[in-house]
């Protein structure tokens, strides 16, 4: 059974910790969920201490009740592991399970996500829970997905105790073989670093100076495959017991100690968390970047929105309340990029603990109020149109983001601390955005030839064979674009050979003399604008100058290489001049927008399968806008399904098209 005919539609649901309240509130919550057109909810996230409150004595007995509940009125389960928050006694029998800090601080339990992550203690403990659970529940009729853990690294992302030294130098060994492989890699005769065994090596703990920046790197590596290692021991042991039910986690968005790419492939279904902040105009094309992300890390499969709020969140500074309408058009913009599921946490507001100022899908006001009714409104909104799950979304333009040139390029002593890689992306990818133009975000090994623009925004780290794969792609006729401080560094964060751009040189048709990192504040008369953060003294090899400074630096050049062509920006121009960049290689390589001549602030999205070819269109601005089609279709959302040639969306409103009505595609 796919997933999609497992829920007959698209997932709607969220977090559910009955835990927190008396057992009789679960009648009232089944019930509202099943009004509320819940079909999805995650249980037992923070499990643990419940079903497992003494060392090897599990008693199932309190979630039997709430899942037999939720079978019966035809909600599915995506059943935590319950491994995200050790129970009490294992911190106290097992205080070695404590991560520690980089200056050597041991955590205390009374949080969450208090285990290092390299610990046999915590990890066998773990596996033995997820068998005794898998082995209990398999074949539960409401068990349908594995939730593993909650957040990976949310909290503890890197543990600097010995037994993460330990299993740290293990990875070194594997990794290096030998350690005077790892002092070349490390180029360890800088500062007299040599080392003359493993046994020397310790993670990048507190140092009175810059440690190693390629040991730092690869502390990164590994404690994103330490995580990883956590994860991957609960499947291997789900996947044994339990072969068909399908296993996920929920990463979350924009998230740098783990890298998404390296474990997406691990998983069945991508899922996301999302908490754009809705005191920030521009948080949806933060949000959609991440999507895009999510998306292309699993070959463009729909992917769930795992967690979103409902309204505000509890942990930042100030907590902004999403106004009537934008929890629902952010949630129909998840779905625009490729979502099947819409999930909140959580969805009972907390009484006491950490998180009861969460906005929650019942809050404490109870069912009558405007969270309440948008949540249920949305819910019978999205089982109105089940066709859509399981279509995806196909672009002709590629940004390329990369988790080690992340890392790389954020460790201390290098050219600017201003260069940060989510913001250099976003950069390029908020004027595609504008532009109308959908994107699909890949990492640079990805198969690059079903695009016809690459965008490469920031890739400070470039191996040999990923600059090898971008020249290929153009030398075959595809159109590249590549922004500054790219390809520095290989994967040990030593520089290319000739300095930048390494390998893409001849590609690109030129090469960098000297960054010159701007002052901070400072501002360059660029055209008929500005540019900061950045320029550089660039020696042309064969490109062509399409901008330059007025000292005559060029700012934007083009390059011919076999049948294809090179760009690149040696500066961050302001946004107009970068829109005006990616319009003009967008059109050379031609790529269009989904839709013509929409209006500011309007996002079209298509998606397509089972024969259907659905348009979205989201609102985002706080103005009624109108959209002409391009023929007429079906609105979806509509009473009656209509056939429409113009559609207005009010402020924050969406609408789903499509070419025919569910009845003429059946
Ligand atoms: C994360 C966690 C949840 C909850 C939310 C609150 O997403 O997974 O348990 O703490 O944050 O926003």
């Amino acid at each position: 059974m796919s997933f999609t005919d497992r829920l007959g539609g698209l997932g709607f649901g969220g977090d559910y910790n009955p835990e927190q309240w008396p057992d009789e509130v679960r009648a009232e919550d089944v019930r509202l969920m099943t009004e509320a057109g819940v079909n999805l909810v995650t249980v037992g996230v923070f499990g643990w201490a419940r079903v497992e409150p003494a060392p090897d004595k599990y008693d199932f007995s309190y979630f039997d009740a709430v899942m037999d509940e939720l079978a019966a009125a035809g909600v599915t389960v995506d059943l935590a592991t319950m491994t995200a928050s050790p129970p009490p006694w294992l911190a106290t029998e097992h205080p070695e399970i404590l991560p520690v800090t980089q200056s050597g601080t041991v955590l205390a339990p009374g949080g969450r996500q208090h285990y290092c992550p390299s610990s046999p203690v915590y990890r066998d403990r773990a596996a033995k829970l997820v068998e005794a659970l898998a082995t209990h529940y398999q074949g539960h009729p409401a068990l349908g997905f594995w939730h593993v853990g909650n957040e990976y690294g949310c909290h503890v992302a890197e543990c600097f105790c010995e037994e993460s030294a330990r299993d740290f130098r293990r990875w070194l060994r594997r990794r290096y073989g030998d350690v005077e492989a790892l002092n070349a890699a490390w180029c360890t005769d800088f500062w007299s670093q040599r080392y003359t065994s493993f046994d020397q090596i310790l993670p990048p703990r507190l140092a009175p100076t810059y440690a190693n920046p390629a040991q730092q790197l690869d502390f990164k590596s590994f404690s994103n495959e330490a995580l990883r290692a956590c994860f991957e021991i609960e499947a291997a042991i789900l996947r044994r017991v339990t072969p068909d039910v399908p296993v996920l986690t929920n990463f979350l968005a924009h998230h740098k100690p783990v890298d998404l790419h390296s474990w997406a492939d691990r998983m069945d279904i991508v899922g996301l968390d999302s908490y754009p902040d809705p005191f920030c105009p521009r948080s949806h094309v933060a949000a959609g970047l991440a999507y895009d992300l999510a998306r292309g890390a699993h070959g463009g499969d729909p992917w769930y929105l795992v967690e979103q709020a409902p309204s505000a969140v509890n942990w930042r500074r100030r907590n902004g309340v999403k106004e009537p309408g934008l929890m629902r058009l952010w949630s129909w913009q998840a779905i625009a990029h490729g979502a099947d599921a819409v999930l909140f946490f959580q969805w009972r507001q907390s009484r006491g603990g950490a998180e009861k100022f969460h906005s929650a899908m019942v809050p404490h006001a109870g069912p009558d109020t405007r969270v309440h009714r948008e949540v249920a409104a949305l819910g019978a909104e999205l089982a109105a149109v089940p066709e859509l799950a399981g279509t995806r979304v196909a672009n002709d333009v590629a940004v390329l983001f990369d988790w080690n040139s992340w890392w790389a390029l954020e460790l201390d002593s290098r050219p600017s601390d201003g260069l940060k890689a989510v913001d250099r992306a976003l950069d390029h990818y908020g004027p595609l955005f504008d532009l109308g133009v959908g994107v699909d975000v890949l990492p640079p090994g990805a198969d690059l030839t079903p695009y016809r623009l690459v965008v490469v925004p920031n890739l400070y780290l470039l191996t040999d064979e990923h600059a090898h794969g971008l020249a290929g792609y153009v030398s075959a006729g595809g159109h590249l674009l590549v922004s500054f401080f790219t390809s520095v560094v290989d994967g040990n964060d030593r520089v290319h050979p000739g300095g930048c751009p390494g390998p893409l040189r001849e590609a690109l048709g030129l090469r960098v003399e000297e960054f010159r990192p701007a002052a901070e504040g400072e501002v360059f008369l660029l055209g008929d604008g500005t540019a900061d953060l950045w320029r550089e003294d660039v020696r042309v090899e064969g490109a062509d100058v399409l901008l330059a400074f007025p000292d005559g630096t060029p700012a934007v050049t083009r390059n011919r290489f076999g049948t294809g062509t090179a760009r690149y920006v040696t500066t961050r121009p302001d946004e107009k001049i970068m829109r005006a960049v990616l319009a003009e290689a967008l059109a050379e390589a031609g790529a269009e927008p989904v839709l013509r001549g929409l209006p500011d602030g309007v996002q079209a999205a298509a998606r397509t399968g089972g024969g259907a070819e659905f348009l979205l269109l989201l609102n985002h601005t706080d103005e009624a806008r109108t959209v002409d089609l391009p023929h007429p279709l079906h609105h979806l959302l509509a009473p009656g399904r209509p056939e429409v040639e113009q559609v207005t969306l009010h402020p924050r409103d969406v609408a789903v098209l499509a070419r025919h009505s569910r009845s003429e595609v059946s």
